[in-house]
């Protein structure tokens, strides 16, 4: 599995990639962690060339992130909830997939999709944010078999006190892997 991890400060999207990662490490499944944020990925200028030559004219680190996923069968989305959306860290590196949907690379992968907000759930504030991640996954031909939102974690080890929530999350994982 790959997971991708839309925040990059040291908290609670990153504790949860961690977690799956040493959960799925104990059922022999191997899971590598991506931070776009903490990468060189430059902006997608929506020059539509690589609809042409499923190739990106800009040579940074979404090379090696799109040959991480053409590998991987299941990837794993987690983002922070931004003013009730995706991250732009998620947002900047979707668009930079565009050579992989154009030549429907993406086709039948499994994507499992994550948001965690600060806010409680009657506020709905994390809905959007995953919601939107499943929505261009499904376009691009995936199947999205799980969404999970994780409310009012506003610490950025808020979701380690969690510990009941994260263990349903896992099971659902597991069924899906
Ligand atoms: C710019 C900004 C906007 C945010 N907007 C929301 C929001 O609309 N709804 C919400 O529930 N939390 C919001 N939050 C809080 C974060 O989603 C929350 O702290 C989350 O745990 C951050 O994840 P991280 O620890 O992985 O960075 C916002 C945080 C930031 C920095």
């Amino acid at each position: 599995m790959l997971i991708i991890v839309g925040s990059g400060r040291n908290g609670n999207s990153l504790a949860l990639a961690e977690y799956v990662k040493k959960e799925l490490a104990e059922d022999r499944i191997h899971a590598e962690i991506i931070v776009p944020g903490n990468q060189r990925i430059h902006l997608c200028t929506g020059c539509m060339d690589c609809d042409e030559s499923g190739v990106c004219d800009f040579t940074d680190d979404m090379k090696m992130d799109i040959e991480k996923i053409r590998k991987e069968d299941t990837l794993m989305f987690i983002t922070p909830t931004r003013w009730n959306l995706l991250s732009g860290d998620l947002k900047i590196f979707m668009d930079r997939l565009n050579p992989l949907y154009s030549r429907k690379e993406l086709v039948g992968k499994k994507g499992i999709v994550v948001a965690i907000g600060a806010k409680k759930k009657d506020m709905y504030s994390s809905n959007a944010a995953s919601d939107s991640i499943r929505d261009f996954l499904e376009s691009s031909g995936m199947e999205c078999p799980l969404v999970w939102n994780f409310h009012e974690c506003k610490e950025a080890d808020a979701l380690s006190y969690k510990t009941e929530e994260l263990k349903k999350f896992m099971e659902e994982v597991r069924k899906n892997v």
